[in-house]
Protein backbone atom coordinates (compact mmCIF):
# COMPACT_ATOMS: atom_id res chain seq x y z
CA UNK A 1 0.00 0.00 0.00
CA UNK A 2 1.77 3.49 -1.16
CA UNK A 3 2.17 5.49 2.18
CA UNK A 4 1.87 9.38 2.23
CA UNK A 5 3.51 11.82 4.33
CA UNK A 6 1.01 14.10 5.40
CA UNK A 7 1.86 17.83 7.51
CA UNK A 8 -0.49 18.93 9.54
CA UNK A 9 -0.46 22.77 9.05
CA UNK A 10 -3.17 23.96 11.16
CA UNK A 11 -0.92 25.37 14.12
CA UNK A 12 0.68 27.52 11.55
CA UNK A 13 -0.73 28.69 8.07
CA UNK A 14 -4.21 27.46 10.35
CA UNK A 15 -3.81 29.56 13.19
CA UNK A 16 -1.55 32.99 11.68
CA UNK A 17 -4.51 34.24 10.30
CA UNK A 18 -7.28 33.77 12.81
CA UNK A 19 -9.21 36.76 14.64
CA UNK A 20 -8.39 35.33 17.86
CA UNK A 21 -5.35 34.43 19.62
CA UNK A 22 -5.29 30.63 21.17
CA UNK A 23 -3.62 30.54 24.15
CA UNK A 24 -0.06 28.58 23.83
CA UNK A 25 -1.14 25.82 26.12
CA UNK A 26 -4.41 25.34 23.39
CA UNK A 27 -1.78 25.50 20.41
CA UNK A 28 0.56 22.26 22.46
CA UNK A 29 -3.04 20.72 22.93
CA UNK A 30 -3.64 20.54 19.65
CA UNK A 31 0.19 19.70 18.19
CA UNK A 32 0.27 16.98 20.84
CA UNK A 33 -3.22 15.66 19.70
CA UNK A 34 -2.38 15.70 16.55
CA UNK A 35 0.88 13.64 16.88
CA UNK A 36 -1.21 11.34 18.75
CA UNK A 37 -3.67 10.50 16.72
CA UNK A 38 -0.49 9.14 13.67
CA UNK A 39 -0.02 13.18 11.99
CA UNK A 40 3.66 12.05 11.41
CA UNK A 41 4.60 16.14 11.00
CA UNK A 42 3.35 19.00 11.98
CA UNK A 43 4.36 22.48 11.04
CA UNK A 44 4.36 23.81 14.60
CA UNK A 45 4.64 27.58 14.82
CA UNK A 46 7.11 30.81 12.40
CA UNK A 47 10.17 32.19 13.59
CA UNK A 48 8.74 35.80 12.20
CA UNK A 49 8.29 38.77 13.02
CA UNK A 50 5.58 38.88 15.59
CA UNK A 51 4.95 42.78 14.30
CA UNK A 52 3.86 41.11 10.75
CA UNK A 53 2.47 37.85 12.30
CA UNK A 54 1.26 38.53 15.88
CA UNK A 55 -0.64 34.93 16.07
CA UNK A 56 2.67 33.32 15.88
CA UNK A 57 4.57 35.79 18.84
CA UNK A 58 5.00 32.50 21.47
CA UNK A 59 6.79 30.75 19.12
CA UNK A 60 9.71 29.44 21.14
CA UNK A 61 6.93 28.95 24.26
CA UNK A 62 5.08 26.76 21.70
CA UNK A 63 8.57 24.81 21.39
CA UNK A 64 9.05 24.38 24.69
CA UNK A 65 6.02 23.17 25.61
CA UNK A 66 6.18 20.50 22.21
CA UNK A 67 9.78 19.75 23.09
CA UNK A 68 9.32 16.10 23.32
CA UNK A 69 8.23 15.86 20.00
CA UNK A 70 10.53 18.70 17.91
CA UNK A 71 12.82 15.92 16.86
CA UNK A 72 10.72 13.62 15.31
CA UNK A 73 7.56 15.58 14.42
CA UNK A 74 7.69 19.49 14.17
CA UNK A 75 8.93 21.48 11.39
CA UNK A 76 8.99 25.85 11.63
CA UNK A 77 9.14 28.53 9.43
CA UNK A 78 11.98 30.92 9.26
CA UNK A 79 12.08 33.41 6.52
CA UNK A 80 15.49 34.63 7.77
CA UNK A 81 18.79 34.18 9.30
CA UNK A 82 17.00 35.88 12.75
CA UNK A 83 14.13 33.21 12.75
CA UNK A 84 16.76 30.53 11.72
CA UNK A 85 18.43 31.23 14.92
CA UNK A 86 15.70 31.87 17.55
CA UNK A 87 14.17 28.67 16.12
CA UNK A 88 17.25 26.33 16.48
CA UNK A 89 17.51 28.05 19.89
CA UNK A 90 14.15 26.52 20.65
CA UNK A 91 14.97 23.16 20.00
CA UNK A 92 13.69 22.77 16.38
CA UNK A 93 15.20 19.68 14.31
CA UNK A 94 13.60 21.12 11.10
CA UNK A 95 12.96 24.27 9.37
CA UNK A 96 10.98 25.76 6.16
CA UNK A 97 11.92 28.73 3.89
CA UNK A 98 9.19 30.25 2.07
CA UNK A 99 10.59 31.92 -1.76
CA UNK A 100 7.71 32.98 -3.55
CA UNK A 101 7.54 32.67 -7.52
CA UNK A 102 6.50 36.21 -8.35
CA UNK A 103 8.23 39.75 -7.01
CA UNK A 104 5.12 41.11 -5.69
CA UNK A 105 4.47 38.62 -3.59
CA UNK A 106 7.91 38.01 -1.47
CA UNK A 107 7.27 41.98 -1.14
CA UNK A 108 4.14 41.56 0.39
CA UNK A 109 5.36 38.57 2.91
CA UNK A 110 8.85 39.27 3.68
CA UNK A 111 9.29 42.50 2.40
CA UNK A 112 12.12 41.51 -0.09
CA UNK A 113 12.59 41.36 -4.12
CA UNK A 114 12.83 37.59 -5.16
CA UNK A 115 16.34 37.80 -6.01
CA UNK A 116 17.01 39.06 -2.58
CA UNK A 117 14.71 36.57 -1.22
CA UNK A 118 16.06 33.87 -2.98
CA UNK A 119 19.40 34.71 -1.41
CA UNK A 120 18.08 34.38 1.92
CA UNK A 121 16.47 31.28 1.56
CA UNK A 122 19.82 29.58 0.34
CA UNK A 123 22.01 31.24 3.72
CA UNK A 124 19.37 30.39 5.74
CA UNK A 125 19.05 26.68 3.97
CA UNK A 126 22.88 26.84 3.89
CA UNK A 127 23.04 27.91 7.61
CA UNK A 128 20.41 25.03 9.08
CA UNK A 129 22.39 22.56 7.23
CA UNK A 130 25.75 23.30 8.80
CA UNK A 131 23.75 22.84 12.01
CA UNK A 132 22.13 19.78 11.26
CA UNK A 133 18.80 20.72 10.42
CA UNK A 134 16.72 19.44 8.11
CA UNK A 135 15.21 21.87 5.74
CA UNK A 136 11.66 22.02 3.79
CA UNK A 137 12.09 24.81 0.97
CA UNK A 138 8.32 26.35 -0.21
CA UNK A 139 7.59 27.90 -3.68
CA UNK A 140 4.66 29.80 -2.89
CA UNK A 141 2.23 31.15 -5.51
CA UNK A 142 3.47 28.00 -7.93
CA UNK A 143 0.71 28.38 -9.39
CA UNK A 144 -1.12 31.59 -9.31
CA UNK A 145 -0.55 35.03 -7.64
CA UNK A 146 -2.90 37.46 -5.66
CA UNK A 147 -0.90 40.16 -6.87
CA UNK A 148 0.52 39.02 -10.44
CA UNK A 149 -2.40 36.47 -11.89
CA UNK A 150 -1.15 33.31 -13.56
CA UNK A 151 2.29 32.09 -12.26
CA UNK A 152 4.49 31.19 -15.64
CA UNK A 153 5.43 27.16 -14.56
CA UNK A 154 8.96 28.00 -15.82
CA UNK A 155 9.35 30.34 -12.87
CA UNK A 156 8.13 27.94 -10.50
CA UNK A 157 10.20 25.26 -12.02
CA UNK A 158 13.23 27.35 -11.83
CA UNK A 159 13.06 28.12 -8.07
CA UNK A 160 12.00 24.70 -7.25
CA UNK A 161 15.18 23.19 -9.19
CA UNK A 162 17.40 25.66 -7.62
CA UNK A 163 15.95 25.45 -4.18
CA UNK A 164 16.88 21.54 -4.62
CA UNK A 165 20.07 22.36 -6.20
CA UNK A 166 20.96 24.69 -2.64
CA UNK A 167 20.48 21.28 -0.67
CA UNK A 168 16.94 21.41 0.85
CA UNK A 169 15.75 18.27 2.11
CA UNK A 170 12.50 18.49 0.34
CA UNK A 171 10.69 21.07 -2.20
CA UNK A 172 6.95 22.01 -1.86
CA UNK A 173 5.06 23.48 -4.01
CA UNK A 174 2.70 25.81 -2.70
CA UNK A 175 -1.19 26.62 -4.36
CA UNK A 176 -0.98 29.63 -1.42
CA UNK A 177 -4.19 30.82 -2.81
CA UNK A 178 -5.97 28.00 -4.01
CA UNK A 179 -6.57 28.69 -7.21
CA UNK A 180 -4.90 25.86 -9.25
CA UNK A 181 -6.13 23.17 -11.43
CA UNK A 182 -5.81 19.42 -11.57
CA UNK A 183 -4.11 19.21 -15.14
CA UNK A 184 -1.38 22.03 -13.93
CA UNK A 185 -1.08 20.14 -11.16
CA UNK A 186 0.17 17.16 -12.45
CA UNK A 187 2.11 18.53 -14.96
CA UNK A 188 4.00 20.54 -12.54
CA UNK A 189 4.76 17.45 -9.89
CA UNK A 190 5.21 15.08 -12.78
CA UNK A 191 7.63 17.46 -13.62
CA UNK A 192 9.34 17.61 -10.33
CA UNK A 193 8.92 14.02 -9.53
CA UNK A 194 11.37 13.45 -12.04
CA UNK A 195 14.32 15.76 -11.02
CA UNK A 196 13.48 15.14 -6.88
CA UNK A 197 12.32 11.87 -6.62
CA UNK A 198 9.22 11.54 -4.36
CA UNK A 199 11.34 11.99 -0.79
CA UNK A 200 11.83 15.17 -2.04
CA UNK A 201 8.92 16.68 -3.23
CA UNK A 202 5.71 18.22 -1.55
CA UNK A 203 2.38 19.44 -2.82
CA UNK A 204 1.00 22.14 -0.63
CA UNK A 205 -3.02 22.29 -1.11
CA UNK A 206 -5.89 25.43 -0.52
CA UNK A 207 -9.30 24.61 -1.19
CA UNK A 208 -10.35 28.00 -2.00
CA UNK A 209 -11.98 26.98 -5.15
CA UNK A 210 -13.16 23.69 -4.38
CA UNK A 211 -10.48 22.00 -6.27
CA UNK A 212 -8.42 20.90 -3.47
CA UNK A 213 -9.13 17.07 -3.20
CA UNK A 214 -8.90 16.98 -7.09
CA UNK A 215 -5.93 18.96 -6.99
CA UNK A 216 -4.59 15.87 -4.56
CA UNK A 217 -5.97 13.27 -6.40
CA UNK A 218 -4.05 14.45 -9.45
CA UNK A 219 -0.91 15.19 -7.69
CA UNK A 220 -1.29 11.54 -5.75
CA UNK A 221 -1.85 9.73 -9.49
CA UNK A 222 1.66 11.47 -10.87
CA UNK A 223 3.26 10.23 -7.92
CA UNK A 224 3.34 12.72 -5.19
CA UNK A 225 4.05 11.14 -1.67
CA UNK A 226 4.49 14.07 0.65
CA UNK A 227 1.18 16.19 1.02
CA UNK A 228 0.16 19.18 3.28
CA UNK A 229 -3.13 19.89 4.94
CA UNK A 230 -4.81 21.90 7.65
CA UNK A 231 -6.88 20.11 10.41
CA UNK A 232 -10.32 21.22 9.75
CA UNK A 233 -9.49 23.12 6.90
CA UNK A 234 -8.69 25.87 9.10
CA UNK A 235 -5.84 28.44 7.26
CA UNK A 236 -5.02 31.40 4.80
CA UNK A 237 -2.29 34.01 4.58
CA UNK A 238 -2.48 37.15 5.55
CA UNK A 239 -0.37 38.57 2.96
CA UNK A 240 -2.28 36.94 0.06
CA UNK A 241 -5.87 38.28 -0.37
CA UNK A 242 -8.21 34.70 -1.36
CA UNK A 243 -5.84 32.45 0.72
CA UNK A 244 -9.11 30.68 2.35
CA UNK A 245 -9.06 27.67 3.99
CA UNK A 246 -6.32 24.70 3.30
CA UNK A 247 -7.37 21.57 2.11
CA UNK A 248 -8.44 19.79 4.82
CA UNK A 249 -6.54 16.99 7.40
CA UNK A 250 -10.01 14.98 7.19
CA UNK A 251 -10.60 14.75 3.59
CA UNK A 252 -7.48 14.37 2.30
CA UNK A 253 -7.04 11.27 4.63
CA UNK A 254 -10.59 9.51 3.44
CA UNK A 255 -9.36 10.23 0.15
CA UNK A 256 -5.87 8.56 1.46
CA UNK A 257 -7.44 5.54 3.39
CA UNK A 258 -10.36 5.33 0.42
CA UNK A 259 -7.93 5.07 -2.86
CA UNK A 260 -5.87 2.46 -1.41
CA UNK A 261 -3.02 4.49 0.31
CA UNK A 262 -1.78 4.18 3.92
CA UNK A 263 -1.45 7.51 6.63
CA UNK A 264 -0.68 6.54 9.88
CA UNK A 265 -3.55 8.68 10.71
CA UNK A 266 -6.38 7.13 12.80
CA UNK A 267 -9.44 8.89 11.09
CA UNK A 268 -11.74 8.62 13.94
CA UNK A 269 -9.16 10.16 16.46
CA UNK A 270 -8.37 13.28 14.12
CA UNK A 271 -12.22 13.82 14.29
CA UNK A 272 -12.26 13.76 17.67
CA UNK A 273 -9.28 16.47 17.58
CA UNK A 274 -11.20 18.59 15.51
CA UNK A 275 -13.79 18.86 17.54
CA UNK A 276 -11.47 19.74 20.55
CA UNK A 277 -9.44 22.39 17.90
CA UNK A 278 -13.28 24.28 17.18
CA UNK A 279 -14.55 24.10 20.62
CA UNK A 280 -11.14 26.20 21.69
CA UNK A 281 -11.12 28.56 18.71
CA UNK A 282 -15.14 28.82 19.36
CA UNK A 283 -15.55 28.37 15.84
CA UNK A 284 -16.96 25.39 13.78
CA UNK A 285 -14.13 23.45 11.72
CA UNK A 286 -14.43 21.18 9.15
CA UNK A 287 -13.62 19.89 5.71
CA UNK A 288 -16.31 18.95 3.17
CA UNK A 289 -16.52 15.01 4.45
CA UNK A 290 -16.99 16.07 8.16
CA UNK A 291 -20.26 15.72 8.75
CA UNK A 292 -20.60 12.39 6.96
CA UNK A 293 -17.26 11.50 8.71
CA UNK A 294 -19.02 12.00 11.88
CA UNK A 295 -21.44 10.09 11.25
CA UNK A 296 -19.30 7.27 9.65
CA UNK A 297 -17.39 6.78 13.12
CA UNK A 298 -20.46 6.85 14.82
CA UNK A 299 -19.63 10.12 16.41
CA UNK A 300 -22.31 12.89 17.48
CA UNK A 301 -23.02 15.96 15.39
CA UNK A 302 -22.01 18.49 18.33
CA UNK A 303 -20.14 21.06 16.34
CA UNK A 304 -22.07 23.60 18.47
CA UNK A 305 -18.76 25.69 18.86
CA UNK A 306 -21.08 28.99 20.14
CA UNK A 307 -21.27 27.09 23.36
CA UNK A 308 -17.54 26.48 23.75
N1 LIG B 1 11.80 36.90 14.21
C1 LIG B 1 11.56 37.94 15.05
N2 LIG B 1 11.83 39.21 14.77
C2 LIG B 1 12.38 39.47 13.57
C3 LIG B 1 12.65 38.46 12.65
C4 LIG B 1 12.33 37.12 12.99
N3 LIG B 1 12.55 36.11 12.17
N4 LIG B 1 13.19 39.01 11.56
C5 LIG B 1 13.25 40.34 11.78
N5 LIG B 1 12.76 40.61 13.00
C6 LIG B 1 12.66 41.92 13.64
C7 LIG B 1 13.94 42.70 13.59
O1 LIG B 1 14.78 42.37 14.65
C8 LIG B 1 13.45 44.12 13.67
O2 LIG B 1 13.08 44.38 14.99
P1 LIG B 1 13.27 45.86 15.63
O3 LIG B 1 12.35 46.76 14.85
O4 LIG B 1 12.84 45.67 17.05
O5 LIG B 1 14.71 46.17 15.44
C9 LIG B 1 12.16 44.07 12.87
O6 LIG B 1 11.71 42.70 12.91
C10 LIG B 1 12.34 44.49 11.42
O7 LIG B 1 13.42 43.74 10.86
P2 LIG B 1 13.71 43.67 9.30
O8 LIG B 1 14.88 42.78 9.07
O9 LIG B 1 13.76 45.08 8.75
O10 LIG B 1 12.45 42.89 8.78
P3 LIG B 1 11.25 43.42 7.90
O11 LIG B 1 10.44 44.39 8.65
O12 LIG B 1 11.75 43.76 6.54
O13 LIG B 1 10.38 42.06 7.81
C11 LIG B 1 10.36 39.66 7.86
C12 LIG B 1 10.91 40.89 7.20
C13 LIG B 1 10.71 38.47 6.98
C14 LIG B 1 10.98 39.50 9.23
C15 LIG B 1 8.82 39.81 8.03
O14 LIG B 1 8.25 40.28 6.85
C16 LIG B 1 8.16 38.51 8.41
O15 LIG B 1 8.33 38.03 9.51
N6 LIG B 1 7.37 37.92 7.51
C17 LIG B 1 6.74 36.65 7.77
C18 LIG B 1 5.59 36.49 6.88
C19 LIG B 1 4.88 35.18 7.13
O16 LIG B 1 4.97 34.53 8.14
N7 LIG B 1 4.11 34.81 6.15
C20 LIG B 1 3.35 33.61 6.25
C21 LIG B 1 3.05 33.02 4.95
S1 LIG B 1 4.43 32.17 4.27
ZN1 LIG C 1 -0.80 27.84 2.81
Amino acid sequence: MPRLLITDVAPRDGLQNQPTDLPTADKAWLIESLARCGVPRIEATAFVSPQAVPRMADAAEVMQATAALAASHLCVLTPNLKGLARAAQAGAREVCVVLSATETMNRKNIRMGLDEAEATCREVIAEARRGGLRTRAYVAVAFACPYEGATPPDATLRLARRMAETGADEVVIADTIGAAHPGEVGEMSRALLADLGPDRLGIHLHDTRGLGLANAWAAMQVGVRRFDSSAGGVGGCPFAPGAAGNLATEDLVWLAHASGHDTGIDLKALLEVIEGFSQRLGRRLGGRSHAWLRQHFGLPQSLDAQAA
